[in-house]
């Protein structure tokens, strides 16, 4: 497989073009960012132990029968993907309120919900990714209602998947952010990346934040918790 042009420089990531048109290579970088990228940070390895995190849990989630874009680990920072033509939600679940929910609607965070939720932004950075319903999604032409109807299936059956892959590691997910797209032969599947920076993890014993939430509100131990979670998921799953 030959790495070809740069294709897209993300906030976290770097995607390359490759010699098969539908296949791309993903470069995770060390660095972080927040708050629609007006907060800037990084640790050393970062990049390394979010590629190794998201491609156990994209193992994971494929033997239980959830089609994502993985295909290869490369190297320490770089893993072969299907080329996706992403659909521009941000689709996040939520199991406990937190972030900007707990915000929006005055509710404790850590409080549980009744069941989970569903929400969507629409991932325009100009725009600052605006909360968007079903509905202004497919006014707007970003997607279909039965495109719509299958995320909101295929979510909810990430979020079963990935609290069962932590809870085994003793740790709670919060909430979660996806991003879907559809790959070469016309199928949804689930792109982009879960790790600490995508995901709300609490340890369940302790509440202990092991997430993003540590560089946004500079909790401190940012690597620490990241590399915690990583041992975590290595000593139950493997790399
Ligand atoms: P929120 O509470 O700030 O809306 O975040 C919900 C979840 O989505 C949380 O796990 C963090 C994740 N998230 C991202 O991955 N990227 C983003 O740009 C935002 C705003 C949230
Ligand atoms: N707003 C995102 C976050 O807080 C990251 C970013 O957009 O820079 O996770």
């Amino acid at each position: 497989m030959q790495k070809l042009d740069l294709m897209y420089t993300g906030k976290a990531k770097k995607v390359y073009s490759t010699d098969d048109e539908t296949l791309c290579i993903f470069e995770y970088k060390d660095d972080a960012t927040a708050f629609n990228g007006e907060k800037k940070g990084s640790f050393e390895g970062k990049g390394i132990i979010n590629n190794k995190m998201a491609n156990i849990i994209f193992r994971l989630l494929e033997k239980e029968g959830i089609r994502t874009h993985f295909v290869e680990q490369l190297s320490d920072r770089e893993t072969l993907v299907k080329k996706v033509n992403i659909i521009p939600l941000e689709v996040i679940i939520r199991n406990v309120a937190a972030g900007s929910f707990s915000k929006r609607y005055g509710v404790k965070e850590g409080t549980a919900l009744e069941s989970s939720t569903i929400e969507f932004s629409y991932k325009n950075d100009d725009l600052g990714d605006p909360l968007i319903n079903s509905y202004h999604a497919v006014a707007l032409g970003i997607a279909t209602r039965e495109n719509i109807e299958e995320i909101k299936t295929l979510a909810f059956k990430i979020n079963d998947a990935l609290k069962k892959i932590f809870i085994e590691i003793g740790i709670k997910l919060i909430d979660f952010k996806i991003e879907v797209g559809f790959d070469s032969e016309g199928n949804i599947i689930l792109s982009d990346e879960i790790s600490p920076d995508t995901c709300r993890l609490w340890d369940a014993e302790t509440n202990k934040k092991l997430d993003k939430d540590r560089f946004r509100f500079d909790l401190g131990e940012f690597g620490d918790v990241y590399h915690e979670v990583f041992n975590r998921l290595v000593e139950k799953y493997g790399e």
